[in-house]
């Protein structure tokens, strides 16, 4: 059976206070990505042929994030916060130009599941008008009750400031999820009035409503860590801690080991392939890309980096944006990559700064090399060729170019470019006096003696 068209309408114009923050709520990240960003992927995920987002006024940012996430997006403006039928309503004509299915997301809940919405579809499928995502509340204070009728589909919901003591004791919450197959939506949202506890307008009467029109009104139960929505940074903390604990299992179905998995961060977009390894207290921020059979030794920070097939990083390496280890490649403890390419077996196991270029296969990079890639004004390319040797304790001043097969000897700081298979030696010449050593001590302990 082939579903409807579904709009998504996406809620973000809430300004976030109980965050205590100039970055409006929405933008802040879990595993890297901002809640927004979160929802908009779920969107995507279920086949969604409108995305409408309603942001507030002020919101530049949060309109290009959106944008940025999802480049088709409608962004609509609800000029004052007086309730959530009202948000909704901000996206009135896309409501009004699409025919089919319409769920309401908010932006502050990033971590609903792609088949849990799927599971809201079916309802609707099943005859359904409106389907309000419910879960069983730890504390349901605050949250929205979702009453029954006798028949088991949804009488009402009831916001707690409404609510009798009676009402109040109901456990099953709404979790501000709904979702509505019903003609003319915006039309039914627009009869509902503010004559409430806080004289909003509450999208939840909208069961009511669609009831009394002769629509039926399910719930579909959902675990609460799902719809988890984030008001203040202990929250904020709280999703980050349930996201990373669902990657972490994916990323051991998924083929992974995970020596210490509650010590291993991801960003939403990290990925792994089969076989790698991952050592305790690994880190990794957006754009990272790891291949089969790579071994990351404990204690590294990884971003922006592709890790080839067989490649070892760590322990203690910091891998930065542009960072592409071919296969096989070692980079070892306190090594910094930033922006460099390394050809298949390059090795630089220790020590070391290694700053826009490339390295070719099989090079060697010996301690302490620095890539002295900033003059204070521009970034300058150092490239390495195949087979080169470089000696522990070199400077590379860049822009340079050091041959295939060359020799750096250690030390040195190299400014001119070095052919291929030649040594090049930068060292001032070191002296020896014989029996010098000895004269001194014997001088020094005859002083030390005298009164
Ligand atoms: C809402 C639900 C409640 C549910 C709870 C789940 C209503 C009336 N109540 O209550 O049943 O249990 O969420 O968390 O819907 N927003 C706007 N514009 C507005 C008002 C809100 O965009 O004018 C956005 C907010 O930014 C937020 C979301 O809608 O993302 C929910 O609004 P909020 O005021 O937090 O609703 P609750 O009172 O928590
Ligand atoms: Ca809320």
């Amino acid at each position: 059976m082939t579903e409807p068209p579904l709009l998504i309408v996406v809620l973000a114009a809430g300004k976030g206070t109980r965050m205590k923050s100039a970055l409006p709520k929405v933008l802040h990240p879990i595993a890297g990505m901002p809640m927004l960003g979160h929802v908009l992927a779920l969107a995507g995920s279920v086949g969604a042929s409108g995305v409408a987002v309603v942001i507030g006024p002020d919101m530049d940012n949060v309109r290009a994030e959106a944008l940025k996430r999802h480049p088709g997006a409608e962004i609509y403006t609800q000029h004052n916060q007086i309730g959530t039928a009202d948000a909704v309503l901000a996206a009135r004509d896309a409501i009004a130009a699409h025919a089919g299915d319409v769920i309401v997301l908010y932006a502050d809940t990033p971590l609903i599941e792609t088949a849990t919405i799927e599971r809201l579809r079916s309802a609707l499928s099943a005859g359904a008008g409106v389907v309000v995502l419910g879960f069983q509340a730890a504390d349901p204070a605050g949250y929205g009750r979702l009453i029954t009728a006798a028949d088991g589909s949804l009488a009402t919901i009831r916001e707690d400031k409404d609510a009798s003591p009676d009402e109040r004791a109901v456990r099953l919450c709404n979790s501000g999820v709904l979702a509505f197959r019903v003609p003319d939506l915006a039309s039914l949202l627009g009869r509902i009035g503010n004559a409430n506890a806080k004289g909003e307008y509450y999208l939840t009467d909208a069961v009511e409503i669609a009831r009394a029109d002769g629509h039926r009104a399910m719930v579909v139960l959902c675990p609460e860590d799902e719809v988890l929505g984030v008001n203040a940074r202990d929250q904020l903390a709280t999703a980050e801690g349930i996201f990373q604990a669902r990657r972490r299992r994916a990323a051991m179905q998924d083929g992974a080991t995970l020596i210490a998995p509650e010590t291993v961060w991801f960003s939403s977009d990290t990925r792994l392939g089969r076989d790698v390894v991952i050592e305790p207290n690994v880190f990794f921020g957006p754009g990272v890309v790891v291949e089969d059979d790579v071994r990351i030794n404990a204690n590294c920070h990884i971003e922006g980096a592709t890790v080839r097939r067989g490649a070892r990083v760590g322990p203690f390496a910091r891998l930065r944006p542009g960072a592409d280890l071919g296969p096989d490649v070692h980079i070892g403890n306190f090594v910094e990559v930033k922006n460099v390419t390394m050809g298949a077996g390059a090795k630089a196991n220790h020590l070391a700064y290694l700053g826009d270029g490339e390295v070719g296969a099989k090079a060697n990079i010996g301690a302490g090399t620095i890539f002295c890639n900033y003059d204070g004004f521009n970034k300058h390319r150092t490239e390495i060729g195949d087979g080169a040797f470089i000696g522990s304790n070199s400077s590379l001043v860049a822009p340079l170019k050091i041959g295939p097969g060359a020799y750096v000897g250690s030390g040195s700081v190299i400014t001119k470019n070095v052919a291929a298979d030649a040594l090049a030696l930068e060292r001032s010449p070191q002296e020896e006096r014989e029996g010098w050593a000895a004269k001194f001590r014997t001088m020094m302990a005859r002083r030390k003696a005298k009164p």
